[in-house]
């Protein structure tokens, strides 16, 4: 499973590539105005800028005609640039003509794995079911995620399952054993996964242990 980072900062999303482990983004309406960037086509670009992997942009429109001409447009910005369009019948008509003509289309708020099985049949590269808001609604997010993963494992279905909505370190492990392609996490997450408080005092002790034999004043000195 890869992991991408959803946020729509450029500050995380160059750590996150520094890290090595980040290889893709996803962004939404909410993240990129949390961020106040001033022109989206710009942000977009910055961002398919700072790392090789697609990065998702959605669109405003709701109507079929719209979200196919946005969608276009949005795919101008960058070589590895990818339209984000909400499942939706208007979405996935338009995904059937776009991905057709070579666009890279991620069918976002996925609820469930109907939805997610017609994003596929529609030719969606990605499909994100979103965990953390299934499980905010009493669901179990993640064995949508699963039911989705063996539906197209079944099917042969070429469709990536770009888990989506994670709240917390768990979920990626959880994500990852149930067979999602991809988890999309915030900034926070990527850090939380990181951290581990043994490996901060084993650490602390493998130094402590080779301070007390080779940096003592005597042994310093010889
Ligand atoms: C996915 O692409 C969405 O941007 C995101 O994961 C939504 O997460 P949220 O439910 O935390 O807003």
């Amino acid at each position: 499973m890869r992991l991408f980072l959803d946020t729509a900062n450029f500050k995380e999303v160059r750590h996150g590539v520094e890290l090595g482990v980040i290889s893709g983004v996803t962004t939404n309406p909410t993240l990129v105005a949390k961020e106040g960037h001033p022109d989206f086509k710009a942000a977009v670009r910055e961002i398919c800028g700072l790392v090789d992997g697609p990065v998702s942009a959605e669109v405003l429109s709701l109507d079929r005609q719209g979200m196919m001409r946005e969608a276009r447009e949005v795919a101008g910005w960058a070589p590895n640039v990818v339209v984000k369009l909400p499942i939706t019948a208007d979405g996935l008509a338009a995904t059937s003509v776009l991905s057709r003509e070579g666009i890279k289309i991620n069918l976002t708020l996925c609820f469930s794995a109907n939805q997610a099985l017609l994003a596929a049949l529609a030719g969606a590269t990605f499909v994100s079911p979103f965990v953390g808001r299934l499980d905010d609604a009493g669901h179990d997010g993640m064995a949508i995620v699963a039911d989705i993963a063996q539906v197209f494992a079944r099917c042969h279905y070429t469709t990536q399952v770009l888990a989506a909505s994670i709240r917390h370190p768990l979920h990626c492990v959880v994500a990852a054993k149930a067979g999602a392609d991809v988890a999309t996490i915030p900034y926070k997450v990527l850090m939380q996964m990181i951290q581990h408080p043994l490996t901060d005092i084993g650490i602390a002790r493998f130094l402590e242990d080779w301070r007390k034999v080779y940096e003592r004043e005597e042994v310093k000195t010889l």
